[in-house]
């Protein structure tokens, strides 16, 4: 088949949010869709296999501007650590979309103006709880305990003028799409009744689609000071990054519409409902098939694993401890599709032990070593099949089809459970067979022959239905049982007896080695005690060279005048007397001082720090403040202090 033939197959991931870093409960999608995508690949389809970041927001706004950095910078070293992460746990993504890229900022504002002028797409009045300290509008439901979910403080009802998108509009179709036995759009079954039941039922309400309350977004062309609010900047990636309403790619015709959003089950909603809107209301193609999977929780209490829960296990760490194919098959096992799954390192532990080490590794290690002692390594080329095999074959024949099924439709932890079936069926089988008895008896030659082929044949069918989870792994199995290339592909799986009768197997490293589970778990509660321990110290520094600390300026200054910055909630603006002169310097401590008061103070300060700009301005110097409880207080002197005086 030449590529124009080919068939295409389109997947994506959501695109994630990055506020902080990547942790396992993302790595569970990607890792998920890089399964498919490898394994249509393998099955001859014309993959597009698409992930990224979803950067803008008011969210995203305010970390850059706790961080001191433009919100540009504060996402271009995370998206960095997504890319890191995705290289590490090898994921095959053929296009990863940044919503900051300018062909996606293009595509989402022509699609802003095409809704516009078709009407689909008006303005009117946004209605919301704002928080005038923090600038923010939320939703009823965002509220803690009826106050402001970021500082704690009374909100009040405000309003600002925002475009809508009729999303109403659109209810009876949304509802005959999710009724749609054949189209079957939405899994697993459970979430189409939820939304119908939670959402279209009760009443579609039109969408708030533009803010002007914060500026970190995309512009809307028509209108200054209106940004695109959340969804039709985020969902649209989908088709920005195969060249809609843009001139980078040229890819839209090819691949859309796509074959599979993949997704956890909290945003089901927005792929379900308003991303199928937007396309209608733009005339075009729909999705197929929208899956919602379940949460990776973590501990006993459940939830959704967050980084503000303190409960994220490092990724990284865990890949480089235990193999990245030991991580992606441990995570797709645990979940059954549809449901949460809780994740836990013990439990991460034993998968290994048992299904990897034991029963994969060992059946591997085991046969290759009796093919090298029984036949110097090379299979003889005479053998003698009989009935008892048929069992063994049995096993593994059925299991293309299903795994397959599986694999495209997220049952991951199923298809992987019947793999290992049959790969504990061929233990069995060594078993049952006793290869070290008939190598006992020299006429038994072409049955020992036979057993081993059965074994190493079965090992190569095993490793192609893993390939996609695994690998990594894998190709090492393959090299090990002395696959070559054309018998291991796709269609190779379907077939009995492929490899040569007279194949060299090559004794390789151990694929999975046994974890010590105590000595382990140990280990690693060492390695997360500072993350974890429970007192909010920070923990201490490591030592410190004298100069270091010599060449800070340490001085005593006078506020002369101090104000809150604009459109931010953090910072100060001073201008103080450092002894020679008036100096600039910004300090994040507006939630606990009113301007007024600190203005005729003299605090403590490092005045040669290298200038830096905040929300415009430039800071030159640093004002020291201790921690006082979730606060801060500056360190403060009596009027008997000078402006100047040095500190050390
Ligand atoms: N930016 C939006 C998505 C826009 S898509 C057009 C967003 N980002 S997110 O960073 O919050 O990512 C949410 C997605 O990350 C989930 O839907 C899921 O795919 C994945 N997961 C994040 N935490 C997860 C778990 N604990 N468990 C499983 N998947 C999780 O929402």
């Amino acid at each position: 088949m030449d590529n124009q033939e080919k068939k295409t197959f389109y997947i994506t991931t959501p695109i994630y949010y990055p506020s902080g870093n990547p942790h396992i409960g993302h790595c569970y999608t990607t890792i998920a869709c890089d399964a498919v995508a490898r394994l249509k690949r393998m099955q001859g389809y014309d993959v597009m296999f698409l992930t990224g970041t979803d950067e803008h927001g008011q969210k995203i706004e305010k970390k850059a501007e706790e961080a001191g950095v433009t919100p540009k910078e504060y996402v271009d070293d995370i998206v960095a650590n997504f890319k890191k992460l995705w290289g590490t746990l090898g994921i095959s993504y053929d296009r990863y979309v940044r919503t900051t890229d300018d062909y996606h900022i293009k595509t989402v504002q022509n699609i802003f103006e095409k809704l516009y002028k078709n009407g689909y797409i008006y303005k009117s009045e946004y209605k919301g709880k704002y928080c005038t300290p923090c600038e923010s509008f939320w939703t009823e439901s965002q509220l803690v305990d009826g106050k402001c979910p970021d500082c704690g403080r009374e909100v009040t009802d405000a309003s600002e003028e925002a475009y809508f998108f009729k999303l109403s509009a659109f209810a009876p179709r949304l509802k005959e799409l999710l009724l749609d036995e054949e189209k079957n759009f939405l899994n697993p079954k459970s979430r189409v009744n939820e939304m119908i039941h939670n959402f279209i039922d009760p009443g579609l309400q039109d969408l708030c689609v533009s803010r002007t309350s914060f500026k970190w977004g995309i512009p809307v062309t028509f209108d200054e000071g209106h940004i695109v609010y959340v969804w039709i900047d985020a969902l649209t990636n989908y088709i920005s990054a195969l060249g809609f309403m843009n001139d980078t790619y040229n890819d839209y015709e090819k691949y859309w519409p796509a074959d599979m959003h993949v997704m956890a089950k909290e945003i089901v909603r927005f792929h379900s409902l308003i991303w199928p809107s937007i396309l209608m209301a733009l005339g075009e193609p729909l999705p197929q098939k929208i899956y919602g999977h379940g949460w990776i929780t973590f501990g006993a209490s459940g939830g959704k694993m967050s980084k503000s829960k303190g409960n994220v296990i490092d990724p990284f760490v865990l890949c480089e401890r235990y193999g990245v194919d030991a991580l992606r098959y441990d995570i797709l096992r645990e979940m059954p599709f549809g449901s949460d799954a809780p994740y836990s390192n013990e439990q991460m532990f034993t998968r290994i032990n048992s299904d990897l080490a034991n029963d994969l590794g060992n059946l591997v290690s085991r046969t290759v070593a009796m093919v090298i002692k029984y036949f110097g390594g090379t299979m003889p080329g005479e053998m003698e099949f009989t009935e008892e095999d048929n069992d063994l074959y049995a096993a593994f024949d059925v299991l293309p089809d299903i795994v397959s099924e599986g694999y495209s439709t997220l049952h991951f932890s199923e298809a992987l459970e019947k793999i290992f079936r049959a790969i504990a069926r061929a233990n069995k089988y060594i078993d049952e067979t006793c290869p070290w008895i008939l190598a006992k008896d020299e006429t038994k030659q072409p049955r020992l022959a036979a057993v081993l082929y059965n074994l190493l044949d079965c090992i190569r069918r095993a490793a192609i239905l893993l390939y996609p989870v695994m690998p990594h792994s894998t190709p090492k199995i393959f090299e090990q049982i002395g696959a070559t290339e054309e018998e291991i592909t796709w269609e190779s799986v379907y077939e009995r007896n492929k490899l040569s009768s007279t194949v060299t197997v090559k004794k390789g490293e151990v694929l999975f080695p046994r974890i010590d589970v105590d000595k382990e778990i140990e280990e690693l509660n060492k390695q997360l005690a500072p993350e974890e321990a429970p007192s909010d110290l920070e923990p201490l520094k490591e030592l410190t060279k004298f100069d270091n600390f010599a060449s800070l300026d340490l001085r005593a200054v006078k506020v002369l005048s101090c104000e809150k910055v604009k459109k931010s909630d953090k910072l100060l603006l001073f201008q103080v007397d450092d002894g020679f002169g008036t100096r600039q310097v910004l300090s994040g401590i507006a939630k606990y001082y009113k301007p007024e008061d600190l203005v005729g103070k003299t605090l403590a300060m490092i005045v040669n720090l290298e200038p830096r700009k905040m929300m415009g301005y430039e800071s030159n110097g640093m004002i020291l403040s201790v921690k006082d409880g979730d606060g801060y207080r500056v360190l403060e002197f009596d009027d008997s202090i000078k402006p100047g005086a040095d500190i050390s």
